[in-house]
């Protein structure tokens, strides 16, 4: 070969490769001809840079007829939403801000990718929450907490004088899945993002966002006047220190005019806090919340407290924020984990939903998968989200479900939110494993809709990432939506928590203990296993913690009979031979569970491979790599915690299960 030939055939495989790395996500419409698109119009009546945004996506992907985008401030009802609708002449997209008209735009294209029936199109689209937020945790050295995709996507040293193109894409991602609002830095935060030098950075990543729709918050050090500019202290009583927040709050809003708001981590894992002066959570945030109200920001406060006290961890957010209640100013909103203890593979729903009756509550997901096996074992999240959404609080009577708490159909509040932790990184995929962009697809299709079934956005979001054909469908859905529960049974089946390895949270170590470790972050806190049984008793014998859910699900949880067998552990301990439902002892369904979650990877893998003609050969070959590593894990986990709790039970490995290692 000479030197020009070898020289085309790198840059072919190279081009293949980026052009199948991923990068693009679920975004593969293709580029309409100048022929086709000389066969419509895209007509719109405004010469805002959101709508223009949306007319040139139309133009270069909308492969249908005309289209005619249409904003009407009258359309109040629709918020931020919008119509489509066909008639002789076309298509309308009708909205009542012209965000509406983009997110209308970006509906098309997806039916279109789709492959839908784009003749008759009857379409109304009022988004269920207001503000529909990623957190991002990451940190001003642009690594990232509990990241597993790279480095930062946010270049701090470049900034603002150098943009990434990436930040368009990411906003234009988010735009397309109806995401408005991000925060930049890590819950943990560091006062220097209030600096004066990184508002400016800040500012540049606000003026690409914008044109998306979509508003930058940040999270904030509660000691920052101190820090920053050397205030005697950072009491929230403190007048100049109220000054300070306002006078911060001013700058921030002279460059960044639509700036969101505050995200806050208090008194929570070391950070500083109002606690700090005797001031409660409510003080902190309302000083906070004076000075962000005249330009109509937010505080979303997090409910994430806990402290090594005598006091279940799973109780602790809701005995510290229930007195408060009533107490916030109403643009605070209490952002509350889905779960009481931290986001592990299976929780009930945070009592606190429901149980808070004059204080606006959202809940926050962690799309980053810290406790479900990084970014290299394939879960897929959407049945996670909706399991908290679509439990019933019973705070108003049945059908209180958590979505309807926190949407403002039962609750009504100034605005209404929801949020995640990003799975977003650096890497060429954006989220490490290819399958994990699904999680931030479904994300935002679900802080959207709330109402979506998971099996749709999966199907969806394949539809679009990979193909339509069938055969690669059918198998890659079921895949998909029993991912969870596969990572749940290798993991922690029958309501285990938290006995992963410390700190790092990837494998386990449910005989981890560390000398003078705080005890609320060792593993046997949390499974209790002993010669009598396993799990944690959270019953009236126990911490008592069913008692902070309303009736009936008290009683539910509480009684050993009634409660679901895969919350079992986590709110009792229970005797090894209790008998399960189908006849096994309480030990027998937990190796069978265990094994399950192995056989069910090992069953991903071959369907995976199975596929290999419908998939292009990079994104093949990664996920076929990262289902090994998930295969081997789940051995990994199933040898590790069933030999480690068999010195417990006593009793022998079923004969039938694939034996350990
Ligand atoms: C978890 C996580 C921390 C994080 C914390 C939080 O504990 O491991 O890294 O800071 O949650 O949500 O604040």
């Amino acid at each position: 070969m000479n030197k020009m030939v070898i020289c085309c055939a790198f840059l072919m495989v190279s081009f293949l490769v980026s052009a199948e790395d991923g990068s693009k996500l679920w975004l593969r419409g293709k580029a309409v001809s100048a022929e086709v698109a000389a066969k419509r119009q895209i007509v719109i009546h405004s010469e805002s840079i959101v709508v223009g945004l949306a007319s040139k996506e139309l133009e270069q992907y909308w492969a249908g007829s005309s289209v005619e985008l249409i904003v009407d401030k009258k359309l109040k009802k629709l918020k931020d939403g919008y119509t489509i609708s066909s008639s002789g002449r076309g298509l309308t997209i009708c909205a009542g801000e012209e965000i509406g008209l983009l997110y209308g735009a970006y509906h098309l294209l997806r039916l279109q990718q789709e492959g839908k029936d784009l003749q008759r199109i009857a379409i109304e689209e009022i988004p269920d929450y207001d503000v529909r937020m990623l957190n991002h945790w990451d940190n001003l050295d642009g690594s990232i907490e509990r990241g597993y995709a790279g480095q930062s996507l946010w270049k701090w040293e470049d900034l603002p004088r150098t943009i990434s193109p990436r930040y368009a894409q990411y906003a234009r991602a988010n735009a397309s899945i109806g995401i408005n609002a991000t925060v930049l830095n890590n819950v943990n935060a560091s006062p220097q993002i209030l600096h004066s030098d990184y508002l400016v950075k800040v500012k540049a990543l606000a003026d690409i966002f914008r044109k998306y729709g979509i508003r930058v918050y940040l999270s904030i050090n509660f000691s920052s006047p101190k820090i920053l500019d050397g205030l005697e202290n950072s009491d929230p009583s403190n007048k100049e220190v109220q000054r300070w927040w306002k006078s911060k709050v001013k700058e921030i809003y002279t460059l960044i005019p639509d700036f969101g708001g505050f995200l806050v981590k208090a008194n929570s894992e070391g950070q500083p806090g109002p606690q700090d002066y005797g001031r409660t959570h409510a003080d902190g945030a309302n000083m906070l919340a004076d000075a962000l109200k005249p330009y109509n920001g937010l505080v979303m406060w997090r409910a994430f407290v806990y402290s090594p006290t005598k006091e279940d961890r799973a109780k602790q957010a809701y005995l510290e924020f229930m007195p408060l209640d009533g107490q916030f100013r109403d643009n605070v909103i209490i952002q509350i984990k889905n779960g009481p203890v931290d986001f592990q593979p299976r929780e009930p729903f945070t009592p606190l939903f429901g149980a808070m009756r004059q204080t606006a509550g959202m809940v926050e997901f962690q799309i980053t998968q810290e406790y479900l096996g990084f970014s290299n074992h394939l879960v897929y999240l959407a049945p996670l989200f909706k399991e908290t959404l679509d439990s019933d609080t019973y705070a108003d009577g049945s059908g209180s479900t958590v979505a309807k708490i926190t949407d403002g159909t039962l609750r009504p509040a100034y605005k209404t939110a929801i949020a995640g932790v990003a799975n977003i990184g650096e890497d060429e995929n954006w989220t490490g494993h290819h399958f994990a962009q699904a999680n931030w697809y479904a994300f935002g299709r679900l802080a959207w809709n709330h109402a979506l079934s998971s099996e749709q956005i999966a199907e969806e979001w394949l539809k679009q990432t990979f193909t339509d054909e069938q055969q690669f469908l059918k198998p890659m859905i079921h895949m998909m939506m029993t991912s969870r529960e596969a990572a749940v049974n290798y993991m922690m089946p029958l309501g285990l928590h938290h006995i992963f390895a410390f700190d790092h949270h990837y494998g386990p170590e449910p005989w981890g203990d560390r000398q003078g470790g705080r005890p609320d972050w060792m593993p046997w806190y949390y499974h209790n296993a002993n010669s009598a049984g396993l799990g944690f008793d959270r019953s009236a014998t126990g911490s008592n913690a069913v008692s902070q859910y309303f009736p009936p699900l008290d009683r539910i949880y509480g009684d050993l009979e009634t409660c679901p067998e895969n919350l079992l552990l986590w709110f009792h301990q229970v005797p090894w031979s209790h008998k399960m439902k189908n006849g096994h002892t309480m030990w027998e369904e937990l190796c069978y569970k265990y094994d399950e979650g192995v056989q069910q990877v090992r069953q991903f893998q071959k369907v995976w491979d199975g596929l290999e003609s419908h998939v292009d050969s990079q994104r093949f070959a990664a996920v076929q790599s990262k289902l090994r590593i998930q295969a081997q894990d789940a051995i990994w986990w199933k040898d590790a915690c069933l030999l480690y709790f068999q010195t417990f039970s006593k009793q022998p490995i079923p004969y039938d299960i694939e034996r350990p290692i």
